[in-house]
């Protein structure tokens, strides 16, 4: 039922639950000892630092790329065949505006590289560029799940509603643990809930 895991839990709930409680105190510490700082913005190898630092005491895959197709809802995300040209292709995207960085941010969401936690690991990246480039970060407090979700799937055909939802919750408050916290909390963890759930193909 669960995904294979290395505290050895079979229980998805169970799963669930570890899987926040380990990777907020890595999220925390990543803040806190200023090793997101000195990561390179917008680059997979960053993305690919941060997914490993929050996962890695819970699944082997930490920081690697997926090797089974995946879907959510309706949506497949990028085969397996073009993820690696895809994450070279994305991370030559520009990212000097926030219209740019969100365009980026969704095509990193169409290339899902990992097999698991990839909302949480990728709100952290975007907010490097946004803090890098235009000074600013989200309040992911002010974005509704549902709606970051809804506009989320809408995002590989349009991607204006999840610019301007974001961009209503940018912050100027680029230095706060809380508000970067806000990221991770904003997860959905109840990966039971079969409309949320990742699919293997
Ligand atoms: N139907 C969909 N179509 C496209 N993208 C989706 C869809 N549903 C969810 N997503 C994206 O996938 C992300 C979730 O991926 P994944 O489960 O790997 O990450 P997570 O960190 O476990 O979850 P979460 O983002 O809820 O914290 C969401 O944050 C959203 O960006
Ligand atoms: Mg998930």
């Amino acid at each position: 039922m669960a995904l294979e895991n290395k505290l050895g839990l079979t229980s998805s709930a169970d799963l669930a639950r570890e899987e926040e409680r380990i990777s907020k105190k890595k999220a925390v510490w990543l803040f806190e000892s200023g090793t997101l700082d000195k990561l390179p913005v917008g680059t997979f190898a960053s993305l690919k630092e941060i997914h490993k630092y929050l996962f890695d005491g819970i699944y082997d895959f930490a920081g690697e790329l997926r090797t089974v197709n995946l879907a959510k809802g309706n949506f497949r995300f990028a085969p397996l065949m073009y993820l690696e040209a895809a994450l070279t292709n994305i991370e030559k995207m520009p990212q000097d505006t926030f219209d740019e960085i969100i365009e980026k941010y969704v095509e990193m969401n169409v290339a899902h590289p990992f097999r698991e936690g990839n909302g949480r690991s990728m709100r952290i990246w975007l907010d490097l560029m946004l803090k890098n480039r235009i000074a600013q970060v989200v309040d992911w407090s002010k974005v509704d799940k549902e709606d970051y979700l809804l506009a989320m799937e809408r995002s590989p055909i349009k991607d204006v509603e999840i610019k301007v939802l974001l961009k209503a919750a940018l912050t100027d408050d680029v230095d706060s643990r809380e508000v970067f916290m806000k990221g991770i909390d904003h997860s959905y963890y109840y990966e039971g809930y079969t409309t949320f759930k990742t699919e293997e193909l």
